[in-house]
């Protein structure tokens, strides 16, 4: 089966979607890691952001590879081959590198390269998948059958990033994340290409207040109602 999540930052899809993958025993697939990587080689080889074909061939070509998720639900993730391979699993998310990821991932022709990829990996999977990001439901796999649209009020999903980011040893106040997501938000949400939207068939669900094991059993049982029904 393959399940979606997607919802703006801080909405708790990263922690949800690795639980409900480790639950189910499914593959995981975070799409924002790979326009966050793509972000960070941009900014290392000096690429305008605002050059859309250099970078489209670098979503094209830039070796993405994931680790396993670790029993405490981090997952690795590293650019390059064999032994010139970088692990950049913190690097890429800095606050300096989410607002990149928000600026290429404008670009259709970025989009367009790391869609392709997205797919071809999803489809790939084995046993299930649990996809996470903003388009995920609506063009990486619409034919999913199990679609989550996740929220949460500005201010919870800030201060649960900046904790996030703390844990990592970056200090962000969250007044300053409030103001970065802001920008994030209506960049991500008012793009011309694949605008960060709640599929029509997607179940809506707000976090705040909730707790991750919380909404978790609450998609288990939508995953249960769905595998009854095929
Ligand atoms: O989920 P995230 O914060 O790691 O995503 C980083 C950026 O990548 C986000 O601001 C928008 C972009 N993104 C996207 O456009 N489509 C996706 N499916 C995932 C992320």
């Amino acid at each position: 089966m393959i399940v979606t999540i997607d919802g703006p930052a801080g909405a708790g899809k990263s922690s949800v979607a690795r639980k409900l993958a480790q639950a189910l025993g499914y593959t995981y697939l975070d799409t924002g890691a790979m326009y966050r990587a793509v972000a960070w080689m941009a900014l290392r080889q000096n690429i305008a952001l605002s050059d859309a074909e250099t970078l489209a061939e670098l979503a094209r070509t830039l070796p993405i590879r994931f680790g396993p998720l670790s029993p405490d639900g981090i997952q690795q993730v590293w650019i390059g081959e064999g032994d010139d391979a970088e692990e950049v699993t913190n690097a890429i998310r800095t606050p300096e590198v989410s607002q990149a990821a928000s600026i290429i991932s404008t670009h259709s022709p970025v989009r367009k390269a790391l869609v392709k990829r997205q797919r071809q990996m999803a489809l790939a999977a084995e046993n299930g998948v649990v996809l996470e990001g903003r388009d995920t439901g609506t063009v990486v796999v619409p034919e999913a059958e199990l679609k989550i649209f996740l929220t949460a009020s500005p201010q919870e999903r800030a201060r649960r990033r900046a904790a996030e980011l703390r844990a990592q040893g970056l200090e962000v106040s969250e007044e300053a994340m409030l103001k970065e997501q802001e920008e994030r938000d209506v960049r991500d949400s008012q793009r011309t290409d694949s605008p960060l939207r709640r599929a029509p068939d997607a179940i809506l669900l707000n976090t705040d207040g909730l707790d991750l094991d919380a909404v978790v059993q609450q998609i288990l049982r939508l995953h249960e109602e769905r595998c009854g029904q095929s």
